[in-house]
C-alpha cells in the first residue's frame, strides 16, 4: 500500500474513533479535532511512517476545518490542484518533488564527467544542471522531465544557451540508459530502488550513476563526494560492473 493510501486510512480511522467518542458522550465536540490529530499522528508513528508524514497527518484535518471556515469558492481548489499538477506532475506516483541542484553541487559534479561523455539528467527539473554543464562543449547533454511547468521553463532556458541539448518531456523510466556514460539523479529516497534496478539493467559496463544526496538502500556507493554546501550534500557514485 502506498503511503498516500495508508495516510488516508490512518486519517479515516482517527476521525472515526474521535467521532465515536463524541457519539458515546465521552468527548465534547470541541475536543474532537485535537484528539483526531493526536490519534492520526500516533497511529502513523506506530506504523513507522517517515517523520515528514507525521507533520502531514498533524496538519491534514486542521487544514480541512480551515478550508471550510474560509468558505472559499470551489474553483480555488481546482486552480491549486492544476498548478500543483503542472509543477510536480504525478507526484503521487513519482514521490519526487521539485528542488534544484545548487552551485556547490554543480561545481563538484563537473570535474567527475569524462571528456566527451554523454550525460543524462533523469528528472531534470528546470534544466539547472544541463544549463551549467552546457559550458563544457565536449559533453553531449540530455535531460528528461515529466512535469509540464519545469519542462517548459527548462526548454526556454536551454534554448538560450545556444547548445544542442536534448530536452525530453516524459517519464524517465521510459528512457533507455544504455547510451549514456553518466546518469545524474537528484530525486528522493522513494525513487532510488527503481532507479538502481533500471541502472543495473540498462547502463553499460564502466558507465557512472551519480545520485545527489540520496543513497540506494543496501547498496554501498563506490565513492562518496562531500559537496561542502550548507546542507552537507553528498554525491554518491556507482561505477557499473
Ligand atoms: C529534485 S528535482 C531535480 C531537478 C534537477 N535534476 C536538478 O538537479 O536541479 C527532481 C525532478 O524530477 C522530476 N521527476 C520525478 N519523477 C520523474 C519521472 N518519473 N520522470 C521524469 N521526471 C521525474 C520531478 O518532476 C522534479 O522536477
Amino acid at each position: 500500500m502506498t503511503p498516500a493510501w495508508l495516510g488516508l486510512l490512518v486519517q479515516a480511522g482517527a476521525s472515526l474513533v474521535s467521532l465515536s467518542f463524541v457519539w458515546l458522550g465521552w468527548l465534547a465536540v470541541g475536543y474532537c479535532l485535537p484528539v483526531q490529530v493526536g490519534l492520526a499522528v500516533l497511529a502513523a508513528h506506530k506504523l513507522g511512517q517517515p517523520r515528514w508524514w507525521l507533520l502531514i497527518h498533524a496538519l491534514f484535518a486542521p487544514a480541512i476545518v480551515l478550508g471550510l471556515w474560509l468558505d472559499l469558492p470551489p474553483w480555488i481548489y481546482l486552480l491549486a490542484f492544476t498548478l500543483a499538477w503542472l509543477l510536480f506532475g504525478r507526484i503521487d506516483r513519482s514521490r519526487v518533488p521539485l528542488y534544484l541542484s545548487n552551485q556547490a553541487t554543480l561545481a563538484a559534479l563537473e570535474p567527475l564527467l569524462p571528456k566527451g561523455a554523454s550525460v543524462l539528467d533523469i528528472g531534470a527539473g528546470t534544466g539547472t544542471v544541463l544549463a551549467a554543464l552546457g559550458r563544457r562543449s565536449d559533453l553531449q547533454l540530455t535531460g528528461v522531465e515529466h512535469a509540464w511547468l519545469p519542462w517548459l521553463l527548462g526548454w526556454c532556458r536551454l534554448r538560450l544557451t545556444g547548445r544542442p541539448i536534448a530536452w525530453l518531456r516524459g517519464d524517465m523510466m521510459a528512457v533507455s540508459l544504455q547510451d549514456f556514460d553518466v546518469v545524474y539523479a537528484f530525486l528522493s529516497p522513494a525513487a532510488m530502488p527503481a532507479v538502481w534496478q533500471k541502472a543495473r539493467q540498462e547502463m553499460t559496463s564502466g558507465s557512472l550513476l551519480i545520485s545527489n544526496t540520496f543513497a540506494v538502500p543496501d547498496v554501498t556507493a563506490d565513492r562518496i563526494i562531500e559537496v561542502n554546501d550548507w546542507k552537507g550534500a553528498r554525491l554518491h557514485l556507482w561505477r557499473m560492473p
